[in-house]
């Protein structure tokens, strides 16, 4: 260990996100909600295990306020908070505090605002800058610090996501006697994308201090693979790559494999099986007014998910069948569209953009006491969701890229009477395993109203084969099974005096 590196720490297994798993209503602390969430607190309650992360809310600090023309007021409003530790079920939260500086540059503009839009094919134009990037690698730093300080010799840690990239590097310098691995939830783009970005080496040799590298799709370690050989000279190996590279760790193998995550499906099952979940479900159908067809979106209220792409589909579908229409809705979506980043300006034009869209295809096609498009923007309890997928006759999940989709995931989960179409884009991360949905182009208009029409006609038996084959694949894959087998590859990685409860986890 480097002689200035921190003291290291008590915990087995350290993981390290942006979120802490927890966040705060009314000053109580609750357990976030999210398959991902519960499955990683199970392996950690079970490894005496740390959380690294955010608490979501913003540390004390000077708050620079644009007040109009020149003049600039310095405001101190924000609540403070604590930064003590906290403890769930066993389990140490570690809070990196953020303050509003590291909120805007570290969250905002870099996470959001450059390396989310590039992830995903460029949907919308990143913005780079040196400052939010010089906050960005601050923001890492501290991270990577206190998942040294919070790791015991030999422990395993595990990064996740876009927010955390350069972390792998970081800890690796401050702790070389723990094994690392890093899993990333957003799609990984293709070469000529990522070339873009003005810190690429950067953030591969970030990446390249992990001894696992897990991605959603084969597609994106194949993009990683091909970037480290071709701007870090790394040699491309049967399990991922060699470094090349002294300061790099040369020889070092880093393992690169493909781990698609998933949903926890005995929970979403256990809610679509209970009896206020069916009458919720059959309460929903008759308050639209027994429509014939119930489509359903559940999203954020994210330019990646293709709301509009969808809404506009939904509306030439009517504009289509317009002689059909009696007096009620035949045909109804509900939108739910949940809320977040909305101090980015993208999100800020997305948001009008959606709302234009449903007021134009009510304002169409609703009849009185009949809205066509029922748009919900908030965030609803996962009993409530689970009783819209349960009303629900075709689930529409057409985002133009997504890492990989656990919405479609949860609706499949869902219909334990095999039931229901699932219309799914060909650009979402869950296409490359749920092949019996109704795959399709959103980018296409033409294709989204084909496959809603198709969709409608489907013969009850076909559907029924359909949706039994998407189930028992879902039932089979489920988060834990993810996170076992990222853990294995983990203990795979992990040199021979490693704590043994690491190596031969079960494998997915
Ligand atoms: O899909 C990527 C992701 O970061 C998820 O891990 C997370 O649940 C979601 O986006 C929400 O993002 P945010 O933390 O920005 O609200």
């Amino acid at each position: 260990m480097p002689a200035d590196a921190p003291g290291s720490g008590e915990h087995q297994l350290v993981v390290v996100a942006n979120r802490l798993p927890v966040h705060r209503i009314d000053g109580h602390w609750h357990t976030s909600p999210g398959g991902l969430v519960r499955a990683m607190l199970g392996v950690l309650r079970t490894r005496r295990g740390a959380w690294i992360g955010w608490s979501g809310d913003i540390e004390p600090g000077p708050v620079v306020v644009e007040t109009g023309g020149d003049a600039t007021a310095v405001v101190d409003t924000i609540d403070p908070v604590s930064a003590a530790h906290l403890e769930l079920a066993e389990i140490e939260m570690v809070p990196v505090p953020l303050d509003a500086s590291d909120f805007l540059h570290y969250y905002e503009r870099v996470s959001n605002g450059a390396l989310w839009p590039l992830f995903h094919d460029a949907i919308r134009e990143s913005t780079f800058d040196a400052e939010s990037w010089a906050v960005y690698h601050d923001v890492n730093r501290r991270f990577a610090e206190a998942a040294a300080k919070a790791a015991a010799p030999g422990a395993t840690v595990w990064v996740h996501d876009y927010h955390l990239l350069l972390v792998p590097a970081m800890l690796r310098h401050l702790r070389p006697d723990v094994v690392i691995g890093f899993f990333l939830h957003i799609p990984f783009p293709p070469q000529e994308l990522f070339m873009r970005m003005p810190w690429r080496e950067e953030i591969l040799d970030g990446l390249l201090g992990a001894d696992v590298l897990g991605f959603q799709r084969s597609v994106g370690a194949d993009n990683f693979v091909g970037l480290a050989k071709r701007l870090r000279a790394a040699q491309p190996h049967e399990h991922g790559v060699r470094i090349n590279s002294e300061s790099l760790g040369d020889g070092r193998l880093v393992r690169v494999g493909t781990f698609p995550i998933s949903i926890d499906v005995d929970e979403i099952a256990r809610i679509a099986r209970a009896p206020e979940t069916k009458a919720r479900a059959a309460t929903i159908r008759a308050r639209l007014g027994e429509p014939s067809t119930i489509f359903l979106g559940v999203d954020r209220l994210d330019y990646t998910k293709g709301i509009d792409l969808r809404l506009q589909s939904f509306g030439a579908l009517l504009a289509e069948t317009a002689d059909e229409h009696v007096d009620v809705a035949p045909v109804v979506l509900i939108q739910i569209a949940v809320p977040g980043r909305e101090g980015v300006d993208s999100y800020i034009e997305e948001r009008h953009t959606v709302e234009q869209l449903v007021g134009e295809v009510n304002g169409s096609h609703a009849t009185i006491g009949f809205p066509v498009v029922h748009y919900i923007r908030r965030s609803l309890a996962l009993e409530e969701l689970v009783a819209l997928y349960v009303a629900a006759d075709i689930m529409l999940v057409t985002p133009r890229r997504d890492g990989m989709n656990l919405v479609a995931k949860e609706f499949v989960a869902s219909r334990l009477d095999d039931t229901g179409v699932l219309i799914l884009s060909e650009f979402a991360g869950a296409a490359d395993e749920l092949t019996q949905a109704v795959l399709v182009n959103p980018h296409d208009p033409d294709a989204i109203v084909a496959a809603m029409r198709e969709a409608i006609a489907m013969r009850p038996s076909t559907a029924g084969h359909r949706m039994r084959e998407l189930r028992r694949y879902v039932t089979a894959h489920t988060v834990d099974n993810w996170a076992a087998s990222f853990l294995d590859a983990l203990g795979h990685a992990a040199p021979p005096d490693a704590s043994p409860d690491l190596v031969g986890a079960e494998h997915g």
